[in-house]
């Protein structure tokens, strides 16, 4: 078990080192990056440790200007807004243009080199989710300049998404050959697309990304997608080893589609509902049972729907990890 962005504001030893300085700078120090990805393994003993970092680090250093603003989200200075932007992007070389991410998995390698009961777990956004946020030049609401392109340009998105999924591929790798046990794709918008437009712009990239990582026997890819209920078969069509779903979709059905469409080939993870951490803890203990009875003792990676909100109070987070490890299902990451 581990849980979506489990090192973040709701904490007081990461609110300690983020103070004084940008998001961004805490992402590019190594040393603190390392630090603040290991606190809530040291505070609550998840079996995963997840990378401290962001899925804008691949944008970012494509040129895009990324900065972070309190309540706004993230930012891009030069967004994409034209196809004769495209050309002149690059697949940055993850070892010299994000030197720090590989520089950050390496330290944690060596920190839980002992451990052999957690996994060091490495991530990306996905192409699609990365070019809502390049070309609409953050969060955004209706999503209206990238729709335009799916419309309008389809062959320009295609070109911006396949050179993202070169730029994936080397990152993940890069983080793969520094240590990464597990590694998480992103696609966190790929859910607001139809199943044609899924199938056209997002499912392509995913095999591709998917094919193309080293030491696919040895290193799992989970796969996460946010309002996936009605693409679950699609996203197993990239064949990853993990199917991540949302709160939106019942786990029981998850596990029932996978055994009646692909043999149980697939283990499963999620998807307690973030705000379900900010319950009474009688009923949040109640939710982890329910959760832990569906997903079963077999491929089932308890983890959140999606990721873990500021405000959550930090005993509930114990409560569900206490009570996920006390079962029979704990540990699936490392089994
Ligand atoms: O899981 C972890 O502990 C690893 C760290 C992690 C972060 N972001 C840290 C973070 C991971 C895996 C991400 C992924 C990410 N980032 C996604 C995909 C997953 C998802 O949640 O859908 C997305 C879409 C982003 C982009 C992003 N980064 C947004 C929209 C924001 C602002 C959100 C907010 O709540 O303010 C961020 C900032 C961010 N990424 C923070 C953290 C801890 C908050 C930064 C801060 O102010 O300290």
């Amino acid at each position: 078990m581990w849980m979506m962005r489990q090192a973040g504001r709701y904490m007081a030893e990461y609110q300690a080192l983020r103070s004084g300085r940008t998001f961004l700078e805490l992402c590019q120090n190594v040393e603190l990056a390392t630090e603040v990805s290991l606190q809530p393994y040291k505070a609550f003993g998840m079996d995963g440790v997840i990378m401290f970092s962001d899925i804008l680090t691949i944008p970012h250093a494509m040129g895009l200007g990324l900065s972070f603003t309190e309540g706004m989200g993230p930012q891009f200075e030069t967004p994409i807004r034209h196809v004769d932007q495209i050309p002149k992007l690059h697949a940055p070389d993850p070892n010299k243009e994000i030197a720090y991410v590989p520089a950050i998995m390496k330290a944690l390698s060596n920190t839980l080199a002992n451990d052999p009961n957690t996994a060091l777990i490495g991530f990306s956004g996905a192409p699609w989710t990365l070019a809502t946020y390049m070309i609409e030049g953050g969060s955004s609401k209706h999503f209206q300049y990238i729709k335009q392109w799916l419309f309008e340009q389809p062959e320009a998105l295609d070109a911006l998404l396949s050179l993202l999924s070169i730029a994936v591929t080397d990152y993940l790798n890069a983080q793969i050959e520094a240590g990464a046990q597990v590694v998480q794709l992103f696609d966190t918008w790929a859910g607001l697309l139809s199943r044609e437009q899924y199938q056209r712009f997002v499912l392509p990239f995913h095999q591709q990304i998917i094919q193309n990582l080293n030491k696919r026997d040895e290193v799992p890819v989970i796969l996460y997608v946010n309002n996936s209920r009605g693409l679950l078969d699609l996203m197993a069509l990239a064949q990853p080893d993990v199917i991540s779903i949302d709160e939106k979709t019942s786990l029981a059905e998850a596990k029932k589609l996978n055994e009646t469409l692909f043999n149980s080939n697939y283990a499963i993870q999620g998807n307690l509902d973030p705000l379900a951490l900010f319950c009474n803890q009688e009923t949040l203990k109640k939710q982890t049972h329910q959760l832990l009875f569906e997903g079963g003792n077999r491929g089932y990676i308890f983890n959140l729907g999606h990721g873990i909100l500021p405000k959550t109070p930090v005993e509930n987070v114990r409560l569900v990890v206490d009570t996920v490890k006390a079962s029979a299902g704990a540990n699936v990451l490392s089994a």
